[in-house]
C-alpha cells in the first residue's frame, strides 16, 4: 500500500490537519483574550484525542493572533512541541492606505516573516514553511537564498507551496537544492475541479475547468504531499443550513447522511474519507474548530480505507450535478 508522500520524506505525522485560522478571534488589532485561548485549546485538545498531530498555520491568520495563542498552549504544555508538526506559511502581505494587499517571496520578506512566526510561536523551529499564494514577482534564486539561509540556521525544516499550478513548482524547484515537500490547494466535494481537469481531457467542457493541467499527477510522481484546505466544504454536506444551494450540493448533502447512516458514522468521515480515498493520499486540513465537529472528524480515515469504488462515484458525480463523459 502506498504511503504519504510526507512519510517518504521522513515527515511522520498524521493524515489528518488542524488548520488553526480562527485561533485568536477576529481579524483586527483587538487584543487576544482569555476566552479565545481557551477555545483554542479545546480544539487544540479535541484535535490531539483525535490522533491529529499537525497543525497549520500561517502569518496572516487573525493577523498574527493565530500563532501567538497557539504560542501560548506551547508554552503552558513543555514537552508538547516535540510532539507536533507545526507549518506556517508566508508571503500574503496585507493592504493600508497607501498600497494594496499582495504577495512577496522577497528573500528579505521571507526571512522576516518567518523570524515572526517563531517568536508569535514561542518556538525555535518550523517543521514545514510554506509559501502562500503565487507572486508574479517571484525570482526562484531569491527565494532559493532564502530557504538556504533558513535551512542552514535551523529555523525550517521542510519547505513547501500553496495554490501553486505545476508550471510554478517547476519553475520554483529548478533553483533549490532540495525538492518541496507540500502544495496545500482546495479540495473538496464541493470544489471538484481538481478531477474534472482529469476526467474532461479532450472534451468540450474541459475549458470550463479550473485548474492546474497535470497539477495532481506532478505531485504524486514528485512525492509532494498534496494538503487540502477547505475539505469540509465549509459544512455544507454535514448539517450547515443549505437554503441558499443549488439541488447538486443538497442532494449530496442527503446522500452524505444517508452513508454516515448507513455505515454508523458521521457526515464527516464520509465527506472526509471521500477526499482521502484518492490515491494521492491527500491530507485535509480540517477548519472548525468546535470541538464536537473536530471529534466528528475521527472515522475519516478509516472510511477512506472502506469506501467502495461504487460509492467514491456516487458522491463525485452527485456533487458534479451532471453525469461523467
Ligand atoms: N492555503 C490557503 O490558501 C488556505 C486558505 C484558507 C484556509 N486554509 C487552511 O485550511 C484550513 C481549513 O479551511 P476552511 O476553514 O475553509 O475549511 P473547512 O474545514 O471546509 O471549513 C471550516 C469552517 O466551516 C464551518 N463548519 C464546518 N462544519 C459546519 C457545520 N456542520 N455547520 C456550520 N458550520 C460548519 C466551521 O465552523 P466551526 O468552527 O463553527 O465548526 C469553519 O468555519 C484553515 O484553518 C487554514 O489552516 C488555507
Amino acid at each position: 500500500m502506498r504511503i504519504m508522500p510526507l512519510e517518504t520524506r521522513g515527515i511522520s505525522t498524521s493524515r489528518l490537519i488542524l488548520g488553526c485560522m480562527p485561533f485568536g478571534g477576529e481579524w483586527n488589532d483587538a487584543p487576544i483574550t482569555e476566552e479565545h485561548v481557551l477555545q483554542a485549546e479545546k480544539a487544540v485538545d479535541a484535535a490531539l484525542s483525535i490522533g491529529i498531530s499537525m497543525f497549520d498555520h500561517a502569518d496572516i491568520y487573525t493577523r498574527g493572533k493565530a500563532e501567538q495563542t497557539f504560542g501560548r498552549i506551547l508554552q503552558a504544555r513543555p514537552g508538547m512541541r516535540e510532539q507536533i508538526v507545526i507549518q506556517s506559511k508566508c508571503g500574503i502581505r496585507f493592504g493600508n492606505d497607501d498600497v494594496p494587499g499582495r504577495f512577496d517571496f522577497s528573500k528579505e520578506h521571507i526571512l522576516e516573516s518567518v523570524n515572526g512566526i517563531l517568536q508569535r510561536l514561542g518556538t525555535d523551529y518550523l517543521d514545514v514553511l510554506l509559501l502562500h499564494r503565487p507572486d508574479p514577482l517571484m525570482e526562484p534564486d531569491e527565494v532559493a537564498e532564502a530557504f538556504g539561509k533558513l535551512k542552514s540556521s535551523g529555523k525550517v525544516r521542510y519547505f513547501g507551496v500553496s495554490n501553486m499550478s505545476a508550471a510554478q513548482i517547476r519553475y520554483l524547484e529548478q533553483a533549490l537544492p532540495e525538492s518541496l515537500v507540500v502544495n496545500q490547494l482546495e479540495l473538496s466535494l464541493e470544489r471538484l475541479d481538481f478531477l474534472d481537469q482529469g476526467v474532461h481531457v479532450n472534451q468540450k467542457a474541459g475549458t470550463s475547468v479550473n485548474f492546474s493541467e497535470g497539477l495532481m499527477e506532478y505531485c504524486q510522481s514528485n512525492r509532494i504531499q498534496i494538503q487540502a484546505w477547505g475539505p469540509l466544504a465549509q459544512g455544507k454536506f454535514s448539517g450547515r443550513p443549505l437554503d441558499d444551494q443549488p439541488e447538486n450540493i443538497r442532494a449530496t448533502a442527503a446522500l452524505v447522511q444517508q452513508m454516515a447512516h448507513d455505515k454508523g458514522t458521521t457526515p464527516e468521515a464520509i465527506v472526509l474519507g471521500w477526499l482521502m480515498r484518492h490515491p494521492a493520499k491527500i491530507q485535509p486540513v480540517i477548519g472548525t474548530i468546535n470541538p464536537e465537529r473536530i471529534r466528528a472528524c475521527r472515522d475519516a480515515e478509516s472510511q477512506s480505507r472502506m469506501m467502495t469504488r461504487d460509492e467514491w462515484y456516487k458522491l463525485y458525480v452527485s456533487s458534479r450535478g451532471v453525469n461523467l463523459p
